[in-house]
């Protein structure tokens, strides 16, 4: 997945690890002579990618809002059920109400779902706490995802994601209080990146702006829930900021590509949202191909909007919804992954590179995006160590 040739990939390639990295790869006939290694695996065919990175992910939460999935099928919009206090309010209250040892019980088998499908990184966004304590509460569970699991866990802090009750009508107050909270979870070492929702259900250009400004000056990179629901500038306004990235974009405008372009943002593009929400508003795929700007693929497992645990069922529907090649999906899910999160370590087979790996039962990766509800046998590396179940 280096994006030189199509496939790239090695036939009957070998690869040798040292120290958690890639040290050497290249085909079995050419491995350096003399060679001692402590232990040998032998594949027997298949497929070995890199790990796969889930760039978007709301993994701690608890409560369940199947109950919104019926509403919908009723009638009922995303944004009503979200005006009427319910939406993401909803997973708050019942967020607030649960511990943190109940918060990590929830999310572990969640990351663990991740990892059974190659997830070796993944983003863990808070937003369901909505105040100093429980988003707080939320990141250190995060953390604690990362190292029971040993994925490596990045977390983003995403205060703005909708106005707590206790604000209402209040909102410039709450992202003032936002801004301050972040200096303190920063200091407790519990954030990676800032990120908002900006939408007219939710925060305002202006008001992320003010919470962009807040993160730089602790030095923390932003992304940005841009252009869902509606075409609110959101993109660019991320770009500005140089964001990691801006992410959903069914409703990015041609200048908010051409500003992505130019910052480098990745665009992360979540199918499952958009399944899950029957929305038919697509992402303009072949114009940020057109700007170069790199895509990247999510889950963007939450449970109001993608309860879905499957990056290849996200594969499949990048595939399938938004016309990515399988090997533009399977980049997305890899290296513009890594790149959404600023992680230049990973998402490759490369020499130096974390030895995050995934070996996959099939001849082909991209067979990986063209079955759905199946999982081909993997085994699973996090930084050279194998993984169990
Ligand atoms: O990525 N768009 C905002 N945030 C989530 C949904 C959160 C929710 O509905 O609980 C998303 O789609
Ligand atoms: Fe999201």
């Amino acid at each position: 997945m280096d994006g030189a040739t199509p496939w790239g990939g090695q036939p009957d390639g070998a690869l040798l690890i040292d120290d958690g990295h890639i040290a050497w790869l290249g085909a079995a006939a050419d491995l350096p002579a003399g060679l001692r290694v402590d232990e040998e695996i032998h594949l027997d065919g298949g497929v070995l990618l890199p790990g796969f990175v889930d760039a978007h992910t709301h993994l701690v939460y608890a409560g369940s809002r199947a109950h919104e999935f019926e509403l919908r099928l009723q009638g009922a919009s995303y944004e009503t059920i979200a005006r009427a206090g319910g939406g993401i309010r909803s997973t708050v209250a019942a967020t607030r109400a649960a511990d943190e040892a109940t918060l990590l019980a929830l999310a572990l088998p969640r990351a663990r779902a991740l990892r059974a499908e190659g997830v070796t990184t993944l983003e863990i966004k808070s937003g369901y706490g909505l105040s100093e304590a429980d988003e707080a509460r939320c990141l250190r569970v995060a953390r604690a995802v990362g190292a029971a699991t040993g994925q490596t866990v990045r977390t983003t802090a995403l205060p703005a994601h909708a106005l707590p009750p206790e604000y209402a009508g209040r909102a410039d107050d709450y992202v003032d209080d936002a801004c301050r909270w972040l200096a303190g979870w920063h200091a407790q070492g519990l954030v990676d990146a800032v990120d908002a929702f900006c939408e007219t259900i939710a925060f305002s250009p202006a008001q992320v702006e003010r919470l962009f400004r807040a993160a730089r000056a602790l030095g923390l990179p932003v992304k940005l829930h841009a252009e869902q629901l509606s075409d609110s500038g959101g993109a660019a306004l991320a770009a500005r900021f140089q964001a990691l990235s801006a992410d959903h974009l069914e409703w990015l405008s041609d200048a908010g590509i051409a500003a992505m372009a130019v910052a480098g943002t990745v665009a992360v593009l979540l199918p499952g949202a958009f399944y899950f929400l029957r929305e038919t508003r697509l992402p303009p795929v072949q114009a940020l191909r057109a700007a170069g700007v790199p895509i990247a693929l999510a889950t963007d497992h939450n449970p109001g909007s993608s309860p879905t645990l499957s990056p290849l069922l996200t594969l499949n529907m990048g595939c399938t919804l938004f016309g990515l090649t399988p090997e533009e999906a399977l980049a997305g899910m890899t290296r513009h992954g890594a790149a959404a999160l600023g992680l230049h370590d990973r998402g490759r087979l490369a020499p130096g590179l974390r030895a995050d790996l995934v070996h996959w039962a099939v001849d082909h990766p991209r067979e990986l995006a063209a079955a759905f509800g199946q999982r081909p046998a993997c085994r699973v590396w996090i930084a050279g160590q194998e993984t169990r179940p």
